[in-house]
């Protein structure tokens, strides 16, 4: 047997999914039989409440007939990168984009994920200092790891508490390099609480660091436009760079860099992600282009309207007494705090046709394990009525509500 072999058999990874596939309560994986929040898997219907279709534009028919017809005109693919594939709807889109955010200029990606790995790596060096919150996605990471893994350039790594500003203030006091740049989310994606921005840039102000938003969740989400959570606290002009995503509010796959000339040029000429991987394909493009169509026109209405909903979950699920963590927005976590928990939870709810991902160790620390709950514009009264009695009766059949002890459960331990 190779090495490869023997790592696969005991790979401490594999011990809980190979345990949970045995009983049959695998909660990962399941294949949507149709796109959007009501779908089937294997016939069955199911709601689904962990996706991150915020303002429910995904399957708006613009979108899909926007892409149906750049399908006839581009195909699905540009069969190169961006350096010498581009499209006259990149440009476009990137004007649009730079405009409708507040930036002077913006970048388009394949992914968000290498958006942020590429502009770490393109900004960071041995005068610079990174300084990341410790919950930071894991773009974020892998940026910073590859940037202090390449030769001659490593950055110092620190890390601050999360969204502490007192923590990030003495990172930057004590930091060893010249340069700082503090990365952290507009809207964390697990927890689902806002950045502390106002006073990080307060404190990146005195110390002169750049800050770096990954808004991937704010945009679309906050903000009376929905441009995200610096036109939430009405920051405009104090954060320079801000990388996103297509793959949230705006319905489709891509990433983006928001930030002066000088930035966007520097990436689009260092960041190996962007030039060593191909170009975002233009029928995706042209769907993320018609959400933007509809958010021009209507952007307000689209977030009060998430808002409302958001609010209306908040209070009931409060009211029912579950503990939603840290959250402040239209993501709530449903704590459980017990991995067993989560997962009955898990099956419970979708056998009743409710998808609420488990999220566990190693995505969360242990005894943080929680449901993922997003609300989003999509949900009707009803499938939030739903999961809300389903979530009651069950948040007292598995001891989520009470925070008693599940004890030994031998028919249903993994
Ligand atoms: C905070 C954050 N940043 C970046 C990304 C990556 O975005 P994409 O899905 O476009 O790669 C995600 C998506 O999971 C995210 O949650």
């Amino acid at each position: 047997m190779s090495w490869v072999e023997d790592k696969v058999n005991n790979s401490p990874f594999l011990k809980a999914p190979r345990q949970a596939r045995e009983q049959g309560v695998y909660p990962l994986f399941r294949p949507f039989e149709t796109s959007g929040l009501h779908t089937t898997v294997n016939g069955k219907p199911i709601t689904i409440f962990c996706s991150n279709d915020y303002l429910g534009l995904t399957n708006h028919p613009k979108v899909k007939e926007a892409a149906k017809a750049a399908v006839d005109r581009f195909a699905c693919g540009m069969s190169s990168s961006r350096l010498q594939a581009t499209a006259t709807a990149h440009v476009e889109m990137e004007e649009r984009l730079a405009r409708w955010f507040g930036f002077e200029e913006a970048l388009i990606f394949t992914t968000g994920y290498q958006a942020m790995v590429g502009t770490i790596m393109s900004l960071a060096d041995q005068d610079t200092t990174l300084i990341l919150d410790n919950l930071s996605h894991a773009c974020i990471l892998d940026g910073t790891f590859l940037a202090a893994g390449t030769p001659r350039q490593a950055p110092e790594v620190r890390f601050f508490n999360h969204n502490s500003s007192r923590s990030l203030e003495r990172i930057l006091k004590t930091r060893q390099r010249k340069n700082a740049l503090v990365i952290f989310e507009g809207v964390y994606s697990l927890d689902g609480d806002m950045a502390n921005i106002v006073e990080f840039v307060d404190v990146c102000e005195r110390y002169e660091a750049v800050m770096l938003c990954d808004d991937a969740h704010g945009t679309g989400t906050l903000g009376k436009r929905g441009t995200g959570i610096i036109e939430h606290f009405g920051l405009e002009g104090r954060i320079p760079i801000v990388v996103s995503t297509f793959s949230k509010s705006f319905g489709a796959i891509g990433g983006l860099l928001l930030g002066s000339h000088g930035v966007v040029d520097l990436v689009k000429h260092t960041a190996r992600s962007f030039m060593f991987s191909a170009t975002l394909p233009v029928p995706v493009l042209a769907a993320a282009s018609a959400v933007l169509d509809i958010l021009e026109s209507d952007g307000p209405a689209l977030v009060e309207e998430l808002h409302e909903k958001a609010r209306y979950m908040r209070s009931r699920l409060t009211e029912i007494g579950f503990d939603l963590g840290i959250s402040n927005t239209h993501i709530m976590p449903v704590m459980c705090r017990d991995f067993r928990k989560a997962l009955f939870m898990h099956i419970a709810l979708y056998e009743n046709g409710v998808m609420m991902v488990p999220v566990v160790y190693p995505g969360v620390k242990e005894g943080e394990e929680r449901l993922r709950l997003n609300i989003t514009r999509g949900h009707t009264k009803q499938d939030m009525d739903k999961a809300l009695d389903l979530l009651a009766s069950y948040g007292e059949a598995f001891f989520v509500l009470s925070g008693e002890d599940l004890g030994p459960m031998e028919s249903m331990q993994l």
